[in-house]
């Protein structure tokens, strides 16, 4: 329990990072897609402002999923930076229905991502995705969102395909995805051996340098978390009274909260904000979220695995830019 709190390496006490999310991801099921883009006019930035207030009363992350009758904000051909796994319509999946649901929190909206006031707020700023795929996929799920008003220059200093740097020029806004699976140090376990075995040396209590060696970067850090597997053929959300977290998830979800409760302590005493986005109740009932079957090619000669961890593009990953967004309206209102 203390190893983590540890982690933040001294260099972080420098007050460069605002601001830390951590985002819960437990368990996860599958769905599909039929987007259609609609041209709706993006609201300006200061519109949102009013509905703010409101909704910080309320516990975003509790609530249900409800029909939406609106297309997703944007389609594969609109946003050119879907990874292929996750590009579920192109890899067959029939169903659309699974892109016409929105989240309800109890007793608020939460309003769709308006990417002018994401703009606006992190003018100026960098952001950080740091993890692994899963990371990657919200920021990919991000930077589809943002491409409905300005796109996107890469910017990485290295050509490591895993980390890459974005730069919005419009906004002069800097977008990353730091690659650290574990967050600590690992190797693989026998180099000698087949490396697809799984097996890695975890350090445990030694953060890992790729990202420590360069998050002081960034003002805002967002850190998403895996999960494996599992059977995700669904296609409609489950009813909060379906379902809900138990067994190991819910003893992962309890431990991350507490370790998450630890750490904001510690991070308050540094100067560092963290702040949570809770998805794990939202996504515990989007099983038909998932690629499923439809994150690889009918054709591709490697046995058919169910994806049952990462999220379709679009999909209900791009309510946790929601959430992101809403969180950063809170703080500069409360600012
Ligand atoms: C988008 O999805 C459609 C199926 O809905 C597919 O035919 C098309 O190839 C995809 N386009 C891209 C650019 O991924
Ligand atoms: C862009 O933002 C950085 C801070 O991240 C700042 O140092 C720089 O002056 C800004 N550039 C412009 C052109 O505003
Ligand atoms: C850190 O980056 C190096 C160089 O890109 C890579 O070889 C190594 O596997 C990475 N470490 C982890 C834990 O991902
Ligand atoms: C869950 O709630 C809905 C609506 O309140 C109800 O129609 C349904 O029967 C409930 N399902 C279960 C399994 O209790
Ligand atoms: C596909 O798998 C079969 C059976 O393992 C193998 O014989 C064949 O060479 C593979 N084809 C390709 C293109 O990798």
């Amino acid at each position: 329990m203390k190893t983590q709190v540890s982690w933040l390496p001294t260099s972080l006490e420098n007050k460069t990072l605002k601001v830390v999310v951590f985002v819960l991801t437990l368990t996860l099921i599958l769905f599909p897609i039929i987007p259609l883009f609609l041209n709706s006019s993006i609201p300006s930035a200061l519109d949102d402002r009013a509905s703010v207030r409101m909704a910080n009363k309320c516990d975003i992350f509790r609530g249900e999923w409800v029909p939406n009758p609106r297309a997703p904000p944007y389609t594969n051909k609109t946003c050119r930076t879907i990874h292929e796994n996750q590009n579920c319509m192109k890899l067959g999946r029939p169903d659309t229905g699974f892109l016409h649901w929105r989240w309800k929190p109890d007793g608020c909206e939460l309003p769709f991502f308006n990417p002018n006031l994401f703009l606006e707020l992190l003018s100026g700023n960098s952001m950080a995705f740091l993890g692994d795929s899963v990371a990657r996929n919200q920021m990919q799920s991000l930077m589809c969102l943002l491409s409905r008003v300005t796109d996107a220059v890469d910017v990485s200093p290295t050509p490591n395909e895993d980390s890459r740097w974005w730069s919005y020029p419009s906004h002069n806004f800097t977008l990353a995805i730091l690659w650290s699976p574990f967050l600590v140090k690992a190797n693989v376990a026998d180099p000698v051996g087949p490396t697809l075995t799984g097996l890695f040396n975890l350090y445990l209590d030694e953060p890992d340098d790729n990202w420590t060696s360069q998050i002081t970067k960034f003002d805002y850090v967002i850190n998403g978390e895996w999960n494996k597997g599992g059977d995700c053929v669904r296609n409609i959300p489950f009813r909060r009274n379906e379902t809900r977290l138990d067994g190991l998830n819910l003893d992962l979800y309890m431990t991350q909260m507490e370790e998450f409760r630890a750490a904001e302590k510690e991070a308050n005493k540094r100067g560092l904000k963290f702040k949570l986005l809770d998805i794990s109740e939202a996504m515990q009932l989007r099983p038909d979220g998932h690629p499923s079957h439809y994150a690889h090619l009918i054709d591709v000669n490697i046995s058919k695995y169910s994806d049952c961890v990462h999220w379709c593009l679009p999909g209900p990953v791009d309510t946790w830019n929601d959430f992101l967004l809403h969180t950063l309206k809170v703080e500069s209102v409360r600012l």
